[in-house]
Parts: structure tokens; C-alpha cells; sequence
């Protein structure tokens, strides 16, 4: 029997860096996933491979420990930690496909973990809804990474677009949001632990300065939530561009992920700005009616990919 299951990744539209220190977030599921194939093996040892990521390696379920025997490994901490803690260790190979690049800000560790879930429970006849495959699939982020928002596995388990607010309940938009999304992305990847820590400093040694900003932050996300309720993509675009400015101020842009942020309004944007931690990885760019355009200017140079939020979240067949 071979099980199938995906999850997409994600993109933070408002509030990153702001949402650390209590502000609300905006963020959503994207049409970019992660696609597991698991199934028993027949090789009489665990496997982890992936075409796509150019790797295949034995796995170790009881030492969390590996044989590569192809590429370099991407991710395979995430499935060693599933094994070790959720499976018998009878030999299972996992096939992962993945469009989502890694390193980029787009939540490719959650929909790799949330997808792998999803596929051992139903695997083993377990039952299991969203709301655990959510809960331990943060677990699984908290135990790799040492620590981890619970935003990426909660977006890529129920899909669409979520306000986080600032006593940290999250709401589904109703609204679907019609306007098309572009991310850029350069081969230069952020450390999301580092940007924080360097925001941080700026804040201890600044605080009169960038305690405002950072409040202005979640000011700008709560317009933004009306401006999505409301459609006006518009508005949604030019607060983006005043929420770059801010992220600016606070050190976490690069010459490339400006250069891609000036591309995309040059091209048609309404509005562009650094998604995730910045420091490298991603922008994003709202392009209602300019997606072709936004999309060929950033991918002469770097990376661009077309995204719309998705409503669907995890699905196993
Ligand atoms: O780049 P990402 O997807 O890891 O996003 C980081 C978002 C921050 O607000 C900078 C950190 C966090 O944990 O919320």
C-alpha cells in the first residue's frame, strides 16, 4: 500500500519580526507543497530519497543516524526525529517531491514535517485530525531546531490565509484574496536565528526608536486586515511598501533582496517587501494583473516563482 500525502508551504505577508515581540502577523499557505510517497520497503531498511533534491539515503529509525548513498541530504533531520518518535522502525521508504525551494523563508521544513505526519498515521491506521498532526508536527520543528513558531505547521496543516493576533489566536480569513502574489528568492539563504538576535540588539540599544517601529509594525498589519476583508489590493500593496521600509530600518535587508523588492514595483507591483527573516532568502510582490511581468523581471536575475494562497492545507489519500 502506498500512502500519499501534502502540504504546502508559506509565506508571511505582515508582521514578521514584529510578531516576536507581540505584535499580530498575517501569513498564508501557498501553492507551492511538498508531496510524500510512503510505502513499506522492500529492501529490508528504511530509505529517504528525493528526485527532486537529488539525494537518497538509509535510515537509522532507532539512532537517528544515516547512510548517504546518493546527493547531499536536505531536511532528513525532520524525518529521522518523525521516525525515532512516531514509528516501529519496520522499514518504510519515503519519497519526497518538493517545489518549495529550501532555505527561503517558505516554510519548506513544516510542509515536509506536517506531509511525512500525515502519511506514517494514516500508515498505521492511526486515526489523527488536524489539530494533533499540528501540534505534533511543531513538536517536531521545537525538537530539530531548538526552537520554532508554531506559525509554519499551523499554516501548512490548514491551509489559507491566518491572522495571528496579539494574545496569539489565529483567525481564517474568509476573504479569498484574488490578487496574484510573486516570491523572489536569490541562492542566498537567511538565518532566521541570526536576524532575530540582531533585531533584538537594536532594540536593547535603541529602544525609544525601535520600540515605535515595531509597534508601527503591528499597526500596518491591522490595516492590512481590513484592507484584505475589504479586497483593496491597492492599499494592501502600499503597506507592504511602508512595512519594507520599517524592516529596512531595522537592518534585515540585503542588496539582493532590495534590488528584487525595486524590480518588482519597477515591473507592475502595488506593493513589495522581504517576507520571513530576511538577511537573504525571499520577497514577495502583489501583482494584481502584472504576475507575468513582476515574474520575468525578478527571474532574469535571480528566482521568482508565481503564488496564490492556497485553501487547502494537508491532504492524505
Ligand atoms: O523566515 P522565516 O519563515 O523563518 O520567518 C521568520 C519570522 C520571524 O518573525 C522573523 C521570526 C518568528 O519566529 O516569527
Amino acid at each position: 500500500m502506498e500512502i500519499i500525502a501534502s502540504a504546502p508551504g508559506k509565506t508571511i505577508l505582515f508582521g514578521e519580526h514584529a510578531v516576536v515581540y507581540g505584535e499580530p502577523a498575517i501569513a498564508g499557505a501557498v501553492n507551492k507543497r511538498a508531496t510524500i510517497k510512503l510505502k513499506e520497503s522492500d529492501k529490508g531498511v528504511s530509505i529517504f530519497k528525493s528526485d527532486d533534491l537529488g539525494f537518497e539515503a538509509e535510515l537509522n529509525t532507532r539512532t537517528k543516524k544515516y547512510t548517504l548513498k546518493k546527493g547531499r541530504p536536505g531536511i532528513i533531520n525532520y524525518i529521522l526525529e518523525i521516525l525515532s518518535k512516531f514509528h516501529d522502525h519496520s522499514p518504510i521508504e519515503i519519497d519526497l517531491s518538493l517545489d518549495i525551494p529550501i532555505g527561503s523563508g517558505l516554510g519548506s521544513s513544516a510542509a515536509v514535517t506536517v506531509a511525512t505526519l500525515a502519511a506514517l498515521f494514516k500508515y498505521q491506521k492511526k486515526e489523527f485530525n488536524r489539530s494533533l498532526l499540528a501540534k505534533k508536527a511543531h513538536e517536531i520543528e521545537s525538537s530539530v531546531q531548538g526552537i520554532a513558531s508554531p506559525l509554519d505547521t499551523r499554516v501548512s496543516t490548514y491551509g489559507g490565509l491566518i491572522y495571528l493576533s496579539r494574545d496569539k489566536k489565529i483567525a481564517k480569513f474568509n476573504t479569498n484574496l484574488k490578487s496574484s502574489f510573486v516570491i523572489g528568492y536569490t541562492s542566498k539563504r537567511g538565518n532566521t536565528g541570526r536576524m532575530v538576535k540582531s533585531v533584538k540588539a537594536l532594540k536593547t540599544k535603541y529602544p525609544d526608536i525601535v520600540n515605535p517601529i515595531i509597534e508601527a509594525m503591528g499597526q500596518i498589519t491591522e490595516e492590512a486586515k481590513l484592507a484584505i476583508v475589504n479586497k483593496e489590493e491597492y492599499k494592501i500593496g502600499a503597506l507592504m511598501n511602508i512595512n519594507q521600509g520599517l524592516l529596512d530600518s531595522l537592518g534585515v535587508n540585503t542588496n539582493e533582496l532590495s534590488r528584487m523588492v525595486y524590480l518588482a514595483r519597477k515591473a507592475g507591483a502595488t506593493g513589495s517587501k522581504i517576507t520571513g527573516a530576511g538577511g537573504g532568502g525571499s520577497i514577495i510582490a502583489c501583482c494584481p494583473n502584472t504576475q507575468d511581468r513582476v515574474f520575468k523581471a525578478i527571474n532574469y536575475h535571480d528566482h521568482a516563482i508565481k503564488v496564490n494562497f492556497s485553501k487547502e492545507g494537508v491532504f492524505v489519500k
